[in-house]
């Protein structure tokens, strides 16, 4: 199976259900690893509980994101990593890694992209009053959540919701789809 590798900055909840779906012999691919920018990412917890090989590679200790992303191929490479998935990944994807990955590179995004690309989409969509949202899953390119998109859902939201309850619903949106869209690629393409 492709083997895979979870990028995360903070809170790792995606990465979690990943694992777990996985475990539960849900996922058509193999995470071994999780890489995270942040020291105090929570995502490192969940992993050293899942067992999940994890490491903090500090942006801040390279003079460049080129040299920053040499080290996190370098790692990626030792371990015969082919995929690719962020989860809550903070930073743009640049070309060293772009050059290495690109169509293997995905993203979970949480809005019906294009509509609310970037940042806090979900408070955007709940200050704007809209309609709807969703969550995408797409590939990665140079942009910001730009990429083709493989696979996305509508969430219609309740006039009634709070700020929190909406970000639930997303993120329950997020666990279910993630693994699915991932499925989709690896049913049409070996790694
Ligand atoms: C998710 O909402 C994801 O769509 C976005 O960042 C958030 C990460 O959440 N890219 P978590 O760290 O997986 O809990």
């Amino acid at each position: 199976m492709v083997k895979i590798a979870v990028f995360a900055s903070g809170n790792g909840s995606n990465f979690e259900n990943l694992v777990l779906k996985m475990k539960d012999g849900l996922l058509k691919g193999d995470i071994v690893f999780l890489i995270v920018d942040k020291k105090n990412a929570f995502a490192l917890e969940r992993a050293k509980k899942l067992g999940i090989e994890a490491i903090f590679i500090d942006p801040k200790s390279f003079s460049s994101k080129e040299e920053h992303e040499k080290e996190i191929v370098s790692n990626l490479k030792e371990r015969d990593i082919k995929f690719i998935a962020l989860a809550g990944y903070m930073r743009i994807i640049g070309e060293t890694l772009l050059k290495e990955y690109e169509g293997r590179i995905v993203n979970i995004h949480p809005s019906y992209l294009p509509e609310l690309k970037g940042k806090d989409s979900i408070k955007r969509a709940f200050e704007a009053k809209k309609d709807f949202t969703g969550v995408t899953v797409h590939f990665v390119d140079s942009g910001v959540d730009t990429g083709k998109v493989i696979y996305q859902e509508k969430i219609v939201i309740d006039k009634k919701w709070s700020l929190e309850e909406l970000e639930e619903e997303v993120h329950e949106r997020e666990h279910k789809i993630y693994p699915k869209a991932l499925n989709l690629i690896f049913d049409k393409e070996n790694f």
